[in-house]
């Protein structure tokens, strides 16, 4: 993922490669290896689920933000454990998918769940106000996973879609259905 990240750099205009610096280090251990430095937004996308436990890191990140910074989070949703087996017909793992929280992501990789109240709960005993959250990838995810090939160099088409992606990611019942979830939340000012 560094690799590919710093692939992606050499293509953005030299004033913005300038601003990034890549270090490598367990998120538990995030606020030593930054030497306490804080920033107006801490993001950890597609982290958790890789996680037995993810309060520590998630501890970290607290830390990491300044005071009135953003914590952004982006981790499966709990509560829609079936959607993607029931829709690659594995039948029996999306029966299963129902009462556990583990199961094979998109990277081939196990993954574990979680639940944006779980989240909300544990970013508020931090010191960080959850203040929205969205459904991500709803509609292309039942697509691809059902087999359809969708087409990211088609602009119109990915325009139209990220249009109605966005709609139905802020609004109940959609964005409870979606694979993943994004919780924003605001540290307290003071
Ligand atoms: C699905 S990728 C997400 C990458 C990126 N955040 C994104 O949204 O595209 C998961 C990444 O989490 C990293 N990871 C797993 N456990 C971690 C930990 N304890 N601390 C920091 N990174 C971790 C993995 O090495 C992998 O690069």
């Amino acid at each position: 993922m560094l690799d590919k990240a710093k692939q992606r750099l050499q293509r953005l205009p030299v004033d913005a490669q300038q601003r990034v610096t890549f270090v490598q280090t367990d998120g538990e251990n995030a606020e030593e290896a930054l030497d306490g430095r804080r920033f107006a937004a801490v993001l950890c996308h597609g982290v958790l689920g890789y996680l037995e436990d993810p309060e520590p890191l998630i501890n970290q990140i607290c830390r990491c933000a300044n005071r009135g910074g953003i914590v952004s989070i982006m981790a499966g949703n709990a509560k829609a454990t079936a959607v993607q087996p029931a829709l690659e017909r594995r039948w029996e793992d999306a029966l299963a998918a129902f009462d556990t929280r583990t199961g094979i992501g998109v990277l081939g990789l196990r993954g574990r769940a979680d639940t944006v109240e779980e989240v909300s709960e544990i970013l508020q005993s931090r010191g960080v106000e959850p203040v929205c959250w969205y459904g991500v990838w709803l509609f292309v995810d039942w697509l691809e996973f059902s087999g359809v090939e969708l087409d990211p160099s088609d602009a119109k088409q990915v325009a139209a879609t990220a249009a109605v992606e966005l709609e139905a990611s802020r609004r109940d019942p959609y964005r409870q259905l979606s694979r993943v979830f994004h919780l924003l939340g605001r540290k307290s000012p003071s």
